[in-house]
């Protein structure tokens, strides 16, 4: 197979990750006697001190016209203080939405080999736990209307949160979906006692699961699902929720594997391309200096095999060889508890090693 993937490195340990899942992929693609061309485009800060504006017009083009997008991460103290439609941030929605990619998909598992990084107590950290946090991607507050105004109180800002039907629908299908081919459980998470739009959610997600009568479907306050994430991790099989709602409870649920440095995420729409990128950040303070853990990266470049282009196979490779690392007790400082860590290059030799 012939793959044309867009490289969006970005800021922070950005490109150091990206460079470390790239070497495991194309390891991959020779193992398996493929063929990847990977094209870097700028986004973040590194596109605003270049060009002025965080999402050039020639990146947006060149993830469209490529067969799949792989991002680090981007944003950092430099560009702090930019106004909010100039921040780096402002570049990974407006990459999200012109790719319409409205599904992001978030596995969150605990490793056996982590289990002592778990900061939960033993006796949960023993059950494991094995969830995929569906989150949607393009609607919601992140893109409702926003600004400032007078108000009761002087001037003040605002931003809405607004979902259609539309929206909704879709985004349950793909947990549904996803639910069909794990253990046919999705728990639907809102703040229906207070929202309109999450009563809107809930309607909508209980029609939808009319359509999927083999999987189990439950409510779940967004506050009560917090406490849950970290009382009894191991109920959750699919949870499906909203963009906000589901930026927060991912960390959460990263934090409980142990390190936020080991979480792929999928961003999917219509077409299979999608983008692929950890869901950690630029984490400015340790970039460059070859600590970060390449791993959420290098898990995303299998999600990305897996999902863009149908690579069953060769995506277990890799989390195999993710597997091993991890069993054979090779730990970046995230996860090492002081002692022994190696470094982001060295992570990936091991990695790569094992291909
Ligand atoms: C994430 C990040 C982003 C988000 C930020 C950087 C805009 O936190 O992907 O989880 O909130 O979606
Ligand atoms: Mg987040």
């Amino acid at each position: 197979m012939k793959m044309n993937i867009a490289l969006l490195r970005g800021d922070g340990i950005g490109p150091e990750i990206v460079d470390s899942a790239v070497e495991v992929l194309k390891k991959v693609a020779d193992k398996f006697g493929h063929e990847m061309n990977f094209t870097p485009y700028l986004i973040g800060g590194a596109a605003i001190d270049a060009t002025g504006k965080p999402l050039p017009e020639e990146t947006v083009e060149g993830c469209l016209a490529s067969d799949s997008v792989l991002l680090g991460a981007v944003g950092g103290p430099k560009w702090d203080t930019l106004p909010g439609d100039q921040r780096p941030e402002k570049a990974l929605l407006g990459i999200r939405a012109a790719m319409e990619l409205y599904t992001n998909l978030r596995p969150a598992r605990l490793y056996p080999a982590l289990k002592d990084d778990c900061p939960l107590k033993a006796e949960i950290a023993e059950k494991g736990f094995d969830l995929l946090i569906v989150r949607e991607l393009t609607g919601g507050i992140y893109f409702g209307d926003r600004g400032y105004r007078e108000g009761k109180y002087g001037t003040e800002a605002y931003d809405t949160e607004c979902y259609s039907r539309v929206e909704i629908e879709r985004i349950a299908r793909a947990a549904f979906e996803a639910a069909m081919v794990r253990n046919k459980n999705v728990i639907s998470i809102d703040k229906a006692n207070v929202l309109e739009t999450s009563r809107l959610w809930r309607k909508t997600v209980h029609e939808i699961a009319a359509e999927y009568p083999e999987v189990t479907c439950t409510d779940m306050l967004v506050d009560n699902a917090a406490m849950q994430l970290v009382k009894n991790p191991s109920q959750f099989d699919v949870v499906v929720t909203s963009n906000m709602f589901g930026d927060i409870l991912s960390d959460e649920a990263s934090q409980i594997t142990g390190s936020i440095g080991m979480l792929a995420s999928a961003s999917l729409g219509k077409t299979k391309r999608g983008l692929y990128e950890p869901i950690h950040g630029s984490a400015p303070d340790i970039a460059g200096k070859d600590i970060a853990n390449p791993i959420a990266t290098i898990l995303s470049g299998a999600m990305m095999l897996r999902y863009a282009f149908g690579l069953e196979e060769e995506a277990l490779c890799i989390e195999k060889a993710v597997d091993d690392v991890l069993d054979a007790g090779i730990r970046t400082a995230d996860i090492s508890h002081g002692e022994g860590a190696i470094g982001c290059k060295a992570m990936t030799e091991e990695i790569l090693k094992r291909i």
